[in-house]
């Protein structure tokens, strides 16, 4: 951990982010709006993931997004990769220790709402964890016993929805079902998510905000819907149709976050 601490201290080059954003699918070319650019690839930071989903790269960019220093991670570990749920913790663990106190994740998520369709947006409001795991199993600290009833924090989520409203992108907002893929969901899956209260579903993210809360992070979380989930319409699902449609709901969840990062985050 504090060999890929030190490293990255350096890379930054006296830069001191509060923010840093997970970039799933759909919102990879956000690095391209980061300006004073300073790249490190995860291969030169022991601990971090060795990505191997298409689709998804492995490096941190860091630098201003809109007039805001911030970094970015662009590509994430999933649980389905490896069978390890705290995949992510080295990482996150980093971004702590320089100083991080704000994480926003972005995912692709399939959606249970007919009236969410593909290229919707929406603002994770709380998780069901449906995967069987979390991370902190095998923490021995009691610092393991994690509160979740305000996981997603209102500061960032009031920021996230002001910007929406101020750029008239349409924000809906909803709870995210974390199955472990990688398989895609059957449609009985799908219903019993929709009565037990779900309105997206998808494979990451959920094991990322544990490990954030853990760590003392605000963190808040937004999806991109790239499908209407299994057996709503007929159609068979796939990676393909992920990586295709995730740049559309991806577009407009980029303009909402340049406009929190203008705006200023809250404390
Ligand atoms: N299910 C799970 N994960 C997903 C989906 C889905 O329908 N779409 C994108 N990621």
């Amino acid at each position: 951990m504090m060999e890929a601490l030190d490293h990255l201290v350096e890379k930054l080059d006296g830069l001191a982010p509060k923010a840093a954003l997970v970039l799933g699918s759909g919102l990879g070319g956000l690095v391209d709006q980061v300006k004073d650019a300073r790249r490190v690839s995860y291969a030169e930071l022991p601990g971090f993931p060795r990505s191997g989903v298409s689709g998804h790269a492995g490096e941190v960019v860091a630098g201003h997004f809109a007039g805001t220093p911030v970094l970015m991670l662009s590509g994430r570990a999933h649980y389905y990769e490896h069978g390890n749920a705290a995949a992510m913790r080295p990482a996150l663990e980093v971004l702590a220790g320089i100083g991080i106190s704000h994480l926003i994740l972005t995912n692709a998520a399939g959606s249970v709402d007919p009236e969410m369709g593909p290229g919707s947006v929406m603002l994770i409001t709380d998780h069901i964890n449906f995967s069987g795991s979390n991370p902190l199993i095998g923490e021995p600290s009691d610092r393991r016993f994690v509160g979740l009833t305000e996981a997603y924090d209102k500061g960032l989520r009031s920021a996230i929805e002001k910007a929406a409203k101020e750029t008239g992108t349409a924000l809906h907002r909803g709870v995210y079902m974390w199955f472990s893929g990688p398989c895609f969901e059957t449609p009985a899956e799908i219903r019993m998510a929709r009565v037990m209260g779900a309105n997206a579903v998808g494979m990451s993210t959920v094991p990322e905000v544990i490990l954030a809360r853990f760590l003392g992070l605000k963190v808040a979380a937004c999806s991109v819907i790239t499908n209407l989930a299994a057996g709503m319409t007929g159609a068979e699902l796939s990676h393909q149709e992920t990586k295709d449609m995730a740049p559309v709901g991806g577009a407009r969840l980029a303009t909402i976050l340049r406009r929190v990062f203008q705006d200023g985050l809250p404390d």
